[in-house]
């Protein structure tokens, strides 16, 4: 009853926190979904939510720098993602040059690199300029990379790849057989990233949404219905913990 109680008060779930320095994963990328729902459900409007979810950025990402994880992939726009209304799509864009000004600063601190995967095409000059700066100003930093994929779809990313390659081939830079499973990965946006080790969505989606296809071949995935705004570090560590939990056969006994 005690312990219960204790878990009450300090609101974790039972089973304390992950195992520091232990069979941390590498690479996490997080499907940061339901931040409409999550908003809906306090009765504000759609925007509220995105602006909640951005807040919720630096707290997981300070979850997982202090966990020791090297890079963290953010599902923040997806090529698809323009199809919604004008409205909401300006303001995402815009999201960018509120978060880095305000948390830039904590990021250096905290040794923080930042980069971004997806298209820079298509993207407004505002926010490729406010994501640019935090890039370049976080260029020396040798701790957790935070990777941000905007304007990102796999499909698409794996086209750019496949195309590079073949104008490659063309111009007799590169022999056909040159192309292997260890080399493409040099032709998509999250080159020299390390192996993908967990994925997570929230919201309660069972699905892909054009994500990492070919660098989640051998992911392990957790999903949760907690909407992204209110994914907590403690719902991080859950994760965390099941993973550390699992026995990765990569199809070996
Ligand atoms: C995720 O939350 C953020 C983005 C896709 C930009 P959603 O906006 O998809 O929220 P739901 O899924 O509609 O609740
Ligand atoms: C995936 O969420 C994209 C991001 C989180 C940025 P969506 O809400 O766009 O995905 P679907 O439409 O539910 O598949
Ligand atoms: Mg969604």
């Amino acid at each position: 009853m005690d312990r219960l109680f204790g878990w009450f008060r300090n609101k974790k779930p039972p089973g304390g926190e992950p195992i520091l320095g232990e069979n941390v994963p590498k690479h996490v990328a997080i499907i940061m979904d339901g931040n409409g729902r999550w908003a809906r459900s306090h009765g504000m409007p759609r925007i509220a939510g995105h602006r909640a979810g951005m807040k919720n950025v630096k707290t997981i990402t300070m979850a997982a720098n202090d966990l020791g994880v090297k890079a963290l992939t953010l599902y923040a726009f997806s090529t698809e993602n323009w199809k919604r209304p004008q409205e909401e799509v300006d303001f995402l864009m815009k999201l960018p040059q509120e978060f880095f000004p305000l948390e830039i600063d904590e990021l250096k601190a905290n040794n923080v690199r930042i980069r971004m995967m997806g298209e820079r095409e298509g993207l407004p000059e505002h926010t490729l300029r406010a994501v640019d700066a935090a890039i370049e100003d976080t260029k020396h930093n040798t701790g957790l990379i935070l990777n941000f994929a905007l304007n990102y779809g796999s499909r698409r990313e794996l086209l750019l790849g496949m195309r590079r390659f073949a104008e490659e081939v063309k111009s007799g830079e590169r022999d056909p057989d040159d192309l292997t499973e260890a080399t493409f990965g040099g032709y998509l946006q999250s080159e020299g990233l390390p192996e993908l080790d967990l994925l997570i969505r929230t919201s309660g989606e069972v699905r892909i949404s054009n994500f990492m296809l070919w660098q989640l071949a051998y992911t392990e995935l957790w999903f949760t219905d907690v909407y992204w705004p209110e994914f907590s570090e403690e719902h991080f560590y859950e994760a965390i913990r099941s993973y550390q939990g699992r026995a990765r056969r990569y199809g070996k006994l």
